[in-house]
């Protein structure tokens, strides 16, 4: 049976889009797995685009129907940011997941609370001849001050989830894919991936 490429070297969201997946019994592969090194810029304007770029470069170089997914997280008092530039959120280079919390904390502090945020993620599904259609998910929420919860990654410890009380880091794998803006879109692509599959 044909295998379906997953095209991130995240291994959080590696691990929750594999879960997602599992239904579906169709084998998944990492970058790793397949000895890809091909890196892709993410010079996109928008998540569609950044997805659509990852999806069809991973899928022609390796020759494999390839998920990409690219999101971010939307804070209203920084008018959207930090957004696509979620992942790369810090002055300093070589910056952390943990420097980029502490980065939107301090951009955030003169602002008053509630400081209200969403996840949002775009999955691109591409072949190796191009073809690409998309889903989209999004998770509203809000920043907290401090961090709270050992699970999941990025800016989960201080994303405190709509009608939930907890953050998404407080939060076990299973129940953040059961409500997450990764979750949604990934699993509205779930026909489309047992259409391609057959
Ligand atoms: P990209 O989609 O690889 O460009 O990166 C998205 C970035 O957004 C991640 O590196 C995180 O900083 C943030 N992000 C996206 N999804 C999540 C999530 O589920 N939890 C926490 N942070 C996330």
């Amino acid at each position: 049976m044909q295998k379906l490429l997953i095209g991130t070297r995240n291994s959080g969201k590696f691990a929750e889009i594999q879960a997602l997946l599992a239904e579906t019994r169709i084998e998944l592969v990492s970058l790793s797995d397949i000895g890809l090194e091909l890196t892709v810029d993410e010079v996109g304007a928008t998540y569609r685009e950044n997805a659509a770029l990852k999806a069809q470069a991973y899928a022609r170089a390796s020759g494999l129907i390839t998920l990409a997914d690219d999101s971010g997280l939307e804070v209203d008092a920084l008018d959207g940011a930090p957004g696509l530039y979620s992942s790369r959120y810090a002055p300093q280079p070589g910056a952390t997941d943990a420097d980029r919390r502490v980065h939107l904390l301090k951009n955030l502090s003169g602002h008053p609370r509630p400081w209200r945020a969403r996840f949002c993620c775009v999955v691109a599904l591409a072949t190796p001849e191009g073809d690409t259609q998309f889903t989209e998910g999004a998770c509203p929420g809000e920043i907290i001050p401090e961090e709270r919860g050992q699970f999941g990654f990025g800016y989960d410890p201080i994303f405190l989830v709509e009608g939930k009380g907890l953050t998404m880091a407080e939060l076990p794998m299973d129940e953040k894919n059961a409500l997450s803006h990764r979750a949604r879109a990934v699993k509205a692509a779930v026909p489309l991936l047992v259409s391609l599959f057959g």
